[in-house]
């Protein structure tokens, strides 16, 4: 038996406290999500308290199935249901026209709404037995890493949340791609577990990469910092990593090194710790976080990421690296 199956009374009342306005951490298939009723506003600024998050960031709604699109958005094109047919429950979040149902409370007053069913167990049972959108951002305080399991929420977040549900480790370990469709072009506003390859064979059309997505470019002035970890973090090319990490280590730094290609030789000398990380972009994402949330546990003084490969699988990857070295830590 799966060890993170939950019972249905637990479900229940999970169900019950949203309907009452409070708020429930779950897990979906990407990242732990912290929800509340997203047709109550006063339940939606408990989600804001709990982050601290700014009030104009806009929220995801879940939702249970495809259809329930409608109830949420208007004015919806072709191409989102071509795209909800073909990816939903899955890792992908649609930014439409939001329908009058949606409270201002969850779109930071925009006219847009992002839209997502998840495909876990867990959130899908949630959701039926809700019977409800549940407005969900990550389960993390606002800017920090995203939780990949209940553990990761409860260090973060404990007595704050409503009820926490453990699903276990999340099987993507990174956040939906989100697609915009509120124009005559479709734009990614955040490289995620989907591809944009898959989006566009989809659709049969070019999807518009915003600066952010975009692997080449380097962090500039205008990422805004995010999914940063306490733990202030470099990223450099594999031929330069050592160098800097041996720079450090003889300043008195204790350095973490997050290695993709083969550096064991290196593995552990004196003030650095070598982390291991994954040859697939897919297994990289999923252990991203876990990794992330175990070096801050550790306490370095700094990280030294390696400069993943500048492929498109990757993109995702890359774009949370950036922003989690743009922190302003160092
Ligand atoms: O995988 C995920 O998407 C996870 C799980 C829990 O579903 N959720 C998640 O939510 O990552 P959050 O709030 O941490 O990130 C959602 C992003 C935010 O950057 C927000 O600005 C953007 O989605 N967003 C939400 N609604 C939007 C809208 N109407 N227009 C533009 N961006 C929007
Ligand atoms: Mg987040």
């Amino acid at each position: 038996m799966n060890p993170y199956t939950i019972p249905n009374d637990q479900i229940q009342a999970a169900a019950v406290l949203l309907r009452s306005g409070e708020t429930v951490a779950f897990p979906t298939e990407t990242v732990y999500g912290l929800g509340a009723d997203a047709s109550n506003p006063l339940a939606v600024q408990k989600i804001f308290e709990i982050k601290g998050r700014p009030l104009y960031h806009p929220l995801i709604v879940h939702i249970a199935t495809t259809a329930q699109l409608s109830t949420w958005a208007q004015n919806i094109p072709d191409d989102a249901w071509r795209l909800a047919t073909a990816f939903w429950p899955g890792p992908l979040t649609l930014i439409l026209q939001r329908s009058s149902k949606v409270p201002n409370e969850v779109t930071g007053g925009q006219d847009t709404v992002g839209l997502r069913v998840p495909d876990h167990p867990i959130a899908t049972a949630l959701l039926h037995a809700f019977d409800g959108g549940i407005a969900a951002p990550s389960a993390n305080r606002f800017g920090q890493v995203s939780p990949t399991t209940a553990q990761h929420v409860h260090d973060k977040l404990g007595s704050k949340v409503g009820m926490l549900l453990d699903g276990g480790p999340c099987r993507i370990g990174v956040e939906s791609t989100i697609v915009s469709l509120t124009h005559s072009q479709s734009v990614l506003l955040r490289p995620g577990g989907l591809s944009i390859e898959a989006i566009e064979n989809t659709i049969n059309k070019k999807v518009l990469l915003t600066q952010a997505a975009t692997p080449k470019v380097r962090a500039s002035g205008t990422l805004d910092s995010h999914y940063a970890p306490t733990t202030p973090i470099e990223i450099h090319p594999a031929d330069e990593l050592w160098h800097r990490a041996h720079q450090l280590a003889k300043l008195g730094y204790k350095v973490a090194v997050l290695k993709i290609s083969d550096g064991s030789k290196y593995i552990n000398s004196s003030g650095i710790k070598c982390f291991q990380m994954p040859l697939l972009a897919d297994e990289y994402g999923h252990d991203l976080y876990a990794t992330l949330h175990r070096i801050d546990h550790i306490n370095f003084d700094r990280l030294l990421a390696e400069t993943p490969p500048a492929t498109q699988e990757w993109i995702a990857i890359n774009d949370r690296l950036r922003r989690a070295a743009h922190s302003g830590h160092s």
